[in-house]
């Protein structure tokens, strides 16, 4: 039976420029394509778990305009569960303005809209997913309050709990008690922890850091890096799998979203993190944060034969 798994988060329509670097401030530089696919951490990360077997509720609010009803749209041809989604009325639909580069590096501005407007009444809306859920998975793309009470629902009832801190907000300490795993990327947990994370000895205090302060796992995931795993008994690096990246955005959201598939299904927290670095090697292959995200038979063939080095 598949696991059931809660997203609280963000819905965003991405409009991607490319262009050979990024620009600098003051900078113009001549792009090369422009793309516009749907977006949203939460969104983003609610369609993975959706195409890597999970039953997936995903609880946010678009806007009353053509942006939400394609974003609703979109997420319900992944199989998601939108019940719990609020067409709200007095907001638009949040937007992604995305920088990638000829490196597939990106540079995101998000407008949230109608995602700033997610209440702690939404989850209290969606009591009866958060009941039956393995899993919770969420980020911060919407409001702290929000999130905080997403969190403690989903603790109370007995769900383990997942979070993708980005973008990086300060966040309260109450909350070490509440997450299972911690997923930040470096520039999440330097914001967290005030440790610039630069290679793999400050990562590792970084998240040692984390666990100081009541985390149970940290997870950081470092891009071209690959990930490292920070519980109080293992400390595991995992190097990326080498793939043509054409687009990295969104890759942090396959690796949160396989990650919380995995460890909801019972797998160890280090078969868990192989299964996330391949979601987001994955991602980075193809261009557009939802039309990225693998599906559960394209990362299990992949894991098959990775790619050498
Ligand atoms: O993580 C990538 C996402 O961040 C994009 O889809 C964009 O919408 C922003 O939320």
């Amino acid at each position: 039976m598949a696991v059931r798994v809660v997203v609280v988060g963000s819905a965003n329509t991405d409009m991607v420029a490319f262009a050979p670097k990024l620009p600098a401030p003051g900078e113009t530089v001549l792009g090369t394509r422009f793309e516009m696919a749907s977006g949203g951490k939460g969104a983003n990360q609610a369609v993975a778990c959706a195409r890597l077997g999970a039953e997936t509720w995903f609880v946010g609010r678009v806007g009353n305009d053509w942006f939400g009803d394609t974003l609703l749209r979109n997420l319900q041809g992944a199989g998601v569960n939108t019940e719990f989604v609020i067409h709200d009325a007095e907001a638009p639909s949040g937007v992604a303005l995305i920088f990638v580069d000829a490196e597939g590096q990106n540079e995101i501005v998000v407008v949230a809209g109608a995602n700033g407007r997610v209440r702690p009444s939404d989850v209290d809306a969606a009591t009866d997913a958060f009941a039956r859920a393995n899993a919770l998975l969420v980020q911060l793309e919407i409001p702290l309050e929000t999130v905080g009470y997403a969190l403690a629902t989903a603790a109370q009832h007995g769900a383990l709990v997942v979070l993708n801190p980005a973008p990086a907000r300060p966040v309260p300490e109450e909350w070490f008690g509440l997450v299972d795993v911690w997923v930040p990327n470096e520039r999440e947990a330097e914001g967290l922890t005030g440790i610039a994370v630069t290679d793999l000895e400050s990562a590792e205090r970084a998240a040692k850091a984390l666990l100081d302060r009541g985390a149970k796992s940290v997870v950081i995931t470092l891009g071209a890096n690959g990930a490292l795993l920070v519980t109080p008994e293992i400390i595991r690096h995992f190097p990326a799998f080498p793939v043509q990246a054409i687009d990295a955005t969104a890759a942090g959201d396959a690796f949160a979203a396989a990650l919380t598939v995995r460890l909801a299904e019972g797998a160890p927290l280090d078969e868990a993190v192989r299964f996330a670095n391949a979601a987001g090697a994955l991602a980075c292959t193809k261009v557009g944060a939802q039309p990225s995200m693998p599906t559960r038979h394209e990362v299990e063939n992949f894991l098959q034969s990775p790619p050498s080095p």
